[in-house]
């Protein structure tokens, strides 16, 4: 691999400076993807079609020069393997017609699905760019964490409070831990045949863990996610559960690489908790990249100073918003490309 500082760094090897991606960066703010994206008739179309998933990979890597390819897909390719189908609908985002609220809900669904041949076009898409990534950069697979997935599921949409949701886990745990598991075991699947396909590192985006409970969180959540990490031997994977602040120690204890964290969670005190066990992924706050390029770079260089350890993967602390100006992200990944590393 020419260049490998993403593993590297992700392994605890030695780096000479900071790897840097952007999380959700195929897609969204680069005009050369809105280009591909209106020449289909919707996203889904989009992610259905390997070549053109292999595209829009491509294009972050060629344009901001990030250190890593994501492939171009969606967390909600697995509640649809499952049988529930869902539509994206401009400007509001996911829609699903059925939803899991009952035992009698749950029976109609697939629990024991055929991955490879469900979702077959995920696994093209990665092979397809591996190839035409000749090496350039990894390639990182990811998949959705059981608990946003469940959300998903039993809420049909987005949501501010996913309330359908954790309602379900005081009605029914029982149902609730049975989905759950369900989707544990299809994802350690669907993880492990991207990483047959060419993926080099997998992500797990638990994007709704901040509205669970400390408790709630390690009843409903950890042994999922630990189920997931234990099972992942053959490449480093980053558990990213954003706004589980109070869930850090549990967070902590798993065997997995790398840690995503946020901009609420400290550095400092998450760097107390893994010790170098771990590496830490994020954190800036997204909307840092709405300021002045001056102001860019002063608030990145800080961020990499406060880095106590080597054990550091740059990115924001959450999903790049869609109105944001490239140029402006140029300028974060330029600072933490030129920042170097005191020995
Ligand atoms: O990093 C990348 O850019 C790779 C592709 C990627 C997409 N979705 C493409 C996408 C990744 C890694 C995701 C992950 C994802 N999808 C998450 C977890 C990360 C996070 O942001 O918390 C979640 C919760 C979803 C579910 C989802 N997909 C929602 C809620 C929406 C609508 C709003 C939005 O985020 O844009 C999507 C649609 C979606 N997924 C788009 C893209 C590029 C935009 C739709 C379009 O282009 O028409």
């Amino acid at each position: 691999m020419n260049n490998d500082i993403l593993l590297r760094a992700a392994k605890g090897e030695n780096i000479n400076r900071y790897p840097v991606w952007i999380m959700r960066q195929a897609g969204r703010i680069l005009p050369e993807y809105r280009a591909v994206r209106s020449s289909v008739k919707g996203f889904k179309e989009l992610v259905k079609n390997p070549e053109l998933c292999c595209e829009v990979t491509l294009q972050p890597v060629d344009i901001l020069d990030v250190d890593a390819a994501i492939i171009f897909s969606d967390i909600l390719v697995v509640p649809e393997a499952m049988g529930l189908d869902y539509e994206m609908i401009e400007q509001k985002g996911p829609w699903f017609e059925k939803t899991i609220r009952s035992e009698k809900d749950f029976s109609q669904i697939h629990t024991d699905v055929d991955v490879s041949d469900r979702l077959n076009y995920v696994f093209e898409a990665i092979s397809l760019t591996k190839k035409a990534l000749s090496d350039r950069v990894p390639l990182i697979g990811f998949a959705g964490a059981p608990w946003t997935i469940f959300c998903y599921m039993v809420e049909g949409r987005g949501s501010k409070t996913f309330s359908e949701s954790r309602k379900l886990l005081y009605t029914n745990p029982i149902l609730a831990h049975k989905l759950l598991d369900r989707i544990t075991n299809i994802t350690i699947e669907y993880l492990h045949l991207q990483v047959k396909s060419g993926a080099d590192l997998v992500q797990v985006f638990d994007s709704w863990a901040g509205i669970l409970s400390r408790d709630q969180y390690k009843e409903f959540c950890i042994p999922y996610l630990e189920r997931i990490c234990n099972s992942m031997n053959e490449v480093p994977i980053t558990v990213f559960s954003k706004g589980a602040i109070g869930s850090l120690p549990d967070l902590a204890k798993l065997h997995c690489n790398t840690l995503g964290l946020d901009w609420n969670m400290e550095i400092e005190y998450v760097r107390s908790l893994v010790g170098e066990n771990m590496t830490l992924q994020g954190n800036m706050d997204p909307c840092v990249l709405y300021a002045e390029h001056e102001f860019i770079q002063k608030e990145t260089k800080k961020l990499l100073d406060s880095f106590q350890s080597q054990r550091h993967i740059v990115n924001l602390g959450h999903g790049i918003y869609p109105d944001t100006d490239f140029n402006k992200v140029k300028t974060f990944i330029n600072t933490v490309k030129n920042y170097e590393i005191k020995q």
